[in-house]
């Protein structure tokens, strides 16, 4: 099977020469070819260029995307969206001052979430969890890491991951899982969580591993949830397991976060919203990922990121939406992209590379996604007529998304 998309008014996000990820300045690289034309053979990119180039039109299918931009599908490397109850209530009790860790405390949050979680039955969260992740695909994603960690038991919690499997074999979206047990302190742990620990240790990520459920390990590693021995201790048993570490560090404080992540050879380390210059420090030279959440710190009013900071000491920076019902009940991707450049300062150029080509490493396959390349997945869409792609984060808010293919496919 063979498409031809022409006519693209801007084909965004084309490489030449494949890289994992990009880091400080060249961030601020992207490529785009003006009047082209792309070709997807057998799911796959085949060849893209000038229109002027375009040598023969034979294809079984024929696009043309006159006024059109196409751009490679948004990756979203940290959601959570495998769970049963919105929480618009805890929304409300926070705008009349209670602060997220109070709400926590007092067992709301994600406990909340984990009670109604345990009660539905894995069909009923896999309908629910299908309908989001058919929206956000709707509105440009394309590959997106899904979390467990609304269990906190060893039976819910292989509920969730099983759900997550089942929209790996069913979904045309590249997926990864996330084994996240380490997510909230159950209400009978409460002082002495150790226990709770041990439970994640050994009866979690053995069970875990022996059904091939997860490809990550995750901690809520952070003040007031785990601490760094804890996840030092949790990191080490799922590495055993084959599991790579990807974290929650520095929410809520300076918690020595990101340094245990590095330590262990994280993929990344998300949200970051508390950083030193140590921290920064920690993270040059290294395989790990910094990976923002801009829903989370919009939804939550918390202090931003130094993406700038980090972006000019040579790092890479990626951005994701944490689609969660307690800090980001969004996964729109194009308002995080408007985000990064309204709320962050990225360029749009940087802000790009940040949704798509550096979430895509933060998840382990920027190989095959992240880019318009020649052998990556043809994995795009076709805008709506617009001017430019800065008009992708400039206008935010609106779906500039018409058509969204994924594996050459039209979903
Ligand atoms: O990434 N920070 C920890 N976990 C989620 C929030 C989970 C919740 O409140 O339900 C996050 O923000
Ligand atoms: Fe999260």
């Amino acid at each position: 099977m063979r498409t031809l998309i022409k006519n693209i008014k801007e084909l965004v996000g084309v490489e030449k020469a494949p890289q994992l990820r990009k880091q400080g300045k060249e961030m601020a690289v992207l490529e785009t070819i003006k009047d082209a034309y792309l070709i997807v053979e057998d799911g796959k990119i085949a060849a893209f260029g000038p229109m002027a180039e375009l040598k023969e039109e034979n294809a079984d299918r024929v696009v043309d995307a006159a006024e059109r931009l196409v751009f490679p599908t948004f990756c979203d490397s940290h959601t959570h969206i495998v769970y049963a109850n919105s929480r618009e209530h805890e929304f409300v009790d926070k705008i009349r001052g209670l602060s997220y860790e109070e709400i926590a405390k007092r067992g709301g949050g994600i406990l909340n979430s984990a009670k109604a979680t345990a009660a539905a039955s894995e069909d009923e969260l896999y309908d629910m969890a299908r309908q989001r992740l058919d929206d956000v695909m709707r509105m440009g994603t394309g590959a997106i890491e899904i979390k467990s960690g609304y269990g906190l038991s060893t039976e819910s919690e292989l509920k969730l991951l099983r759900v997550i499997r089942r929209l790996k074999e069913t979904s045309p979206m590249t997926i990864k899982s996330n084994f996240l047990g380490a997510h909230g302190i159950p209400m009978e742990y409460r002082g002495h969580q150790e226990d709770y620990v041990d439970l994640v240790i050994n009866e979690m990520i053995p069970k875990v591993a022996a059904e091939g459920l997860a490809d990550f390990i995750d901690v809520f590693c952070d003040q007031g949830f785990f601490t760094v021995e804890d996840t030092a201790r949790i990191l080490e048993a799922g590495i055993k397991y084959g599991m790579r570490p990807k974290i929650h560090a520095n929410e809520m404080a300076v918690s020595g976060g990101v340094q245990v992540g590095v330590k262990y050879g994280a993929i990344s380390v998300d949200h970051l919203e508390q950083m030193g210059d140590a921290e920064i420090e920690c993270l040059k030279g290294t395989e790990t990922m910094p990976t923002i959440l801009p829903g989370c710190a919009f939804f939550l009013n918390l202090p931003l990121s130094p993406a700038r900071k980090m972006i000019e000491a040579g790092l890479p920076v990626a951005m994701a939406s944490d689609y969660n019902p307690g800090t980001s009940p969004s996964g729109n991707m194009q308002l995080i992209l408007s985000m990064a450049c309204i709320r962050y300062r990225l360029t749009p150029e940087e802000a790009l590379n940040a949704t798509t080509l550096n979430t895509a490493y933060a998840m382990g396959v920027s190989n095959e996604v992240g880019s318009i390349a020649v052998g990556k997945k043809a994995n795009f869409y076709i805008t709506k007529p617009i001017a430019s792609y800065e008009y992708m984060p400039y206008a935010y808010g609106e779906n500039k998304v018409e058509r969204v293919f994924l594996n050459g496919i039209e979903v």
